[in-house]
C-alpha cells in the first residue's frame, strides 16, 4: 500500500524490508520546493527506525528522479519574503539531505530520469546509487546564472575527478546514466526497464547483512576520507567497539558459524544473522 506525505508531494510503499520513497511531484519534475523538502524529512524521521525497513531506496515518480531546486518555490517566492525565510529553507532542503547522509539504515538513490543540482544533495546522500542509462545528469545552475550550491559543487568534487567536476559545473551539459557510472557519479547505470529489478537485488543482499555493522560501515566511509591513516585507524577501532554495544554477538555468531559448524564462507556471503536477534 502506497502512504502519501501530509501534503502528498512524497509516497512511500514498504515492501519485504525494502522502503521506496519516491518524490511525488512529476508535473513539476519532482523540483524540490519548501514543502517537498519539509515532507520528505517528516518521511524519513517516520521510517527511521521502522523494524520492517531494512533498505531506502530514494526515487521519483514519473520521468524525473528530481529536477533540482525549485526555482520559482524555493528561490523566487522564498528570496521575496527576505533573509529569515531564505536561511529557513535551507535549513528544511539541507536538513533532510544531512539526515538522510547519516541515516541508521543503508540508503540507494535510484536515479529513473532527470537529475539536476539540487538533487545532486540527496543522490551523495545516498550510500549506493543506481541510475536508468537513460537518466540525465546534471550541474545546470550555470545555464540560469548561479553556481551549484547547496552542497552539488561540493557532491561533485568528492564524486569526481578535478577536469571532470570543472567541466560540469562551469558547462551546463548533461550526461547520461552510463556516462554518470564511468565518471563516478553513480554506481551503475543500466536500461530503465531493468532499475528496480537490479536495485532490488541490491538491496536483497544488503537486508542479509548485519545492519549494525552496515551502519558503522557507511559511516566509516563516509568520514575516513577527512582522517590521517593514524586517525582513521584509530576511528575504526573506536567505532567497531561502540558498535560493539549494541550487537556484542554477531561477529562471534559469524566467527562460530564459519569456523566451528562450515555453514557459509565470509569470503562467499554474508553469516545467518536472523540467529542471533541484534
Ligand atoms: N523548478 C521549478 N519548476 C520546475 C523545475 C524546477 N527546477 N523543473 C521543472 N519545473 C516545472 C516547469 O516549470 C513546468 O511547470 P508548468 O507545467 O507549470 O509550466 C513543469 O515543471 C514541467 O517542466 P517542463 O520544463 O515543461 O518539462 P520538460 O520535461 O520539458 O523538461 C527539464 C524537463 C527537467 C529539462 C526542465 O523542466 C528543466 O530544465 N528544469 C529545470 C532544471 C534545473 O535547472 N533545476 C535547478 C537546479 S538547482
Amino acid at each position: 500500500m502506497t502512504e502519501l506525505s501530509t501534503n502528498g508531494v512524497v509516497a512511500y510503499t514498504i515492501e519485504n524490508g525494502i522502503a521506496w520513497v519516491k518524490y511525488n511531484r512529476p508535473d513539476k519534475r519532482n523540483a524540490q520546493s519548501p514543502t517537498l523538502n519539509r515532507d520528505m524529512m517528516e518521511v524519513l524521521d517516520a521510517l527511521e527506525f521502522r523494524d520492517d525497513v531494512g533498505v531506502l531506496v530514494l526515487t521519483g515518480e514519473g520521468e524525473a528522479f528530481c529536477a533540482g531546486m525549485d526555482l520559482k518555490e524555493y528561490f523566487r517566492e522564498t528570496e521575496a519574503q527576505g533573509l529569515g525565510a531564505t536561511r529557513r529553507v535551507q535549513r528544511e532542503a539541507y536538513g533532510w539531505w544531512r539526515r538522510l547522509r547519516w541515516y541508521q539504515k543503508p540508503t540507494i538513490a535510484m536515479v529513473n530520469g532527470w537529475c539536476f543540482g539540487g538533487a545532486y544533495g540527496p543522490l551523495f546522500a545516498c550510500d549506493l546509487a543506481f541510475a536508468a542509462d537513460e537518466a540525465q545528469f546534471g550541474l545546470s545552475e550555470i545555464n540560469w546564472g548561479i553556481l551549484p550550491g547547496g552542497g552539488a559543487t561540493k557532491v561533485a568534487t568528492e564524486l569526481l575527478p578535478f577536469r571532470k567536476a570543472m567541466y560540469h559545473a562551469m558547462m551546463g551539459e548533461n550526461i547520461d546514466g552510463k556516462t554518470a557510472a564511468d565518471w563516478g557519479l553513480v554506481n551503475e547505470s543500466l536500461p530503465l526497464a531493468q532499475l528496480k529489478e537490479r536495485v532490488t537485488e541490491v538491496a536483497n543482499v544488503l537486508l542479509k547483512k548485519n545492519p549494525v555493522a552496515l551502519k558503522a560501515t557507511k559511516d566509516a566511509v563516509r568520514r575516513v576520507g577527512i582522517m590521517s591513516y593514524d586517525d582513521a585507524e584509530d576511528y575504526l577501532i573506536r567505532a567497531q567497539e561502540a558498535a560493539n554495544s549494541y550487537d556484542n554477538d554477531g561477529r562471534k555468531e559469524g566467527i562460530k558459524q564459519f569456523i566451528d559448524e562450515k555453514s557459509y564462507k565470509p569470503g562467499l556471503g554474508a553469516y545467518d544473522k536472523d540467529r542471533v536477534k541484534v
